[in-house]
């Protein structure tokens, strides 16, 4: 079969040698890893930086008043200022570290949710959010009487923004995802924003699959609260950002309570530090926010325009690709056009199931997420218990794409 070339600005065979894990063999096949929008790899640079603070320089943050404590807590803090400007935010002290990005949406729940929020008032969400995104508004349905809308998906596996303005009227805080994990689709984060402000909400913005991927700017999109996650741009896990506008985290309650969070404790009670430490109650992912700097700085280093191009052609390659080879028998699930969605492709294949479909990939070395991919009201909504997902990244290219397309007809013999 003629197979088109896919052209990217970027340099995957020199980017695929800076990732060890790339070199490993899976049942005797090389590691073709599709699975990034669960987690990345991580490149040698991101495990040096850890390495390197371990090895010479780590003691506890903000506390010590030595040498290695003093660059500790230094290097700490300049990771949260990096991570700023990444993001496009105005300041430092707008970003709080948390373990993840469902730790942060927990926090926004917790302390801005039950700050503001009374029986009957109303959230605004999408049927495909993570459960990251929707438990911790259904926690608070449970526990103070919230009401939460939806917005719908529309058949071609988008964001359904036909009823926004009738939704969106009266609502407290809206609730969205930048990119879809399970559809790829590209939300328009500055409509809906516009929307919410007009109405008086608030808005939070899952951007676990967009900043990866794509140049991100809080300020462009008027984002009020903003969550990402480091494991999935090339990062450690165990460390995720909640940005959100100074004055509303000046006016937030602490989330945890413990040591670092305070300015000063007594028997009868406590004053709160200043943002965003009053977010960061014990002692805070260190070596992880290093390892998150170095990361961005690899990103940053590979351009992340370019790193969209790279998506988007592969996307396009893959979108070509499958119908191709496959025709009915797969299913693809999000929008057709590559300009829409990011590097994330659900499918259905053969009426296999999808566990089943990802254990057999497996066998050629091919390692795609099988399951609700923590969305379980998109599934419904898409009419299936799971899907098959493969995801893709920088250290991707055409020949992983190939590899799926190979296993996948390998599948489809095994399952005849
Ligand atoms: C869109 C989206 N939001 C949130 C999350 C949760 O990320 P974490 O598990 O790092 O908190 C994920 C992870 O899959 C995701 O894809």
């Amino acid at each position: 079969m003629a197979r088109s070339s896919v052209i990217t600005p970027l340099d995957v065979a020199a980017i695929k040698k800076d990732f060890p894990i790339l070199d490993r063999q899976v049942h005797d096949h090389r590691l073709v890893y599709l699975d990034s929008a669960s987690s990345s790899q991580r490149p040698q640079a991101v495990l040096d930086a850890m390495d390197r603070y371990y090895e010479h320089t780590h003691a506890n943050v903000h506390r010590g008043v030595y040498l290695i404590a003093e660059e500790a807590t230094a290097a700490y803090e300049a990771a949260r200022a990096k991570v700023a400007r990444f993001l496009g935010a105005g300041s430092a002290a707008e970003g709080v570290f948390a373990q993840n990005v469902t730790e942060g949406f927990n926090l926004v729940a917790q302390s801005w949710g039950r700050a503001n929020l009374r029986a009957g008032d109303t959230v605004l969400l999408t049927e495909m959010e993570h459960h990251a995104s929707l438990v911790p508004w259904l926690m608070l349905k449970e526990a103070i009487g919230i009401e939460l809308r939806y917005l719908g998906v529309t058949d071609d596996g988008q964001l359904d923004l036909s009823r926004l303005d009738e939704l969106v009227d009266g609502v407290k805080l809206v609730g969205l995802t930048a990119v879809s994990n399970v559809l790829g689709c590209i939300n328009p984060v500055r409509q809906v924003a516009d929307a919410a402000h007009a109405a008086g909400a608030l808005l939070v913005v899952d951007g676990a699959q967009f900043t990866p991927h794509m140049a991100t700017d809080v300020a462009a999109m008027d984002a009020d609260f903003y969550g990402c996650t480091g494991h999935k741009m090339l990062g450690p896990t165990s460390i995720g950002v909640l940005w959100a506008r100074a004055e509303l985290l000046e006016a937030m309650p602490p989330f945890l309570g413990g040591g670092e969070m305070i300015r000063d404790v007594r028997l009868d009670g406590f004053e709160p530090n200043e943002v965003p430490w009053k977010f960061e109650a014990g002692t805070p992912p260190i070596a992880e926010a290093i390892g998150l700097s170095a990361a961005i700085d690899y990103l940053e280093g590979l351009g992340m325009e370019q790193v969209r191009a790279h998506e988007r052609a592969l996307t396009a390659y893959a979108l070509q690709t499958l119908p191709d080879r496959f025709g009915d028998d797969i299913t693809l699930y999000g929008p057709a056009d590559p300009e829409r969605r990011s590097g994330v492709l659900s499918v259905g294949f053969k009426g296999i199931h999808p566990h089943d479909l990802s254990q057999v990939l497996d066998q050629s070395g091919v390692c795609v997420r099988a399951g609700h991919h923590c969305a379980k009201p998109l599934m419904r909504c898409l009419g299936v218990s799971a899907t098959a997902r493969a995801s893709w990244y920088v250290y991707n290219d055409e020949a992983d794409i190939d590899a799926l397309a190979d296993a996948l007809a390998e599948a489809a013999a095994f399952f005849a």
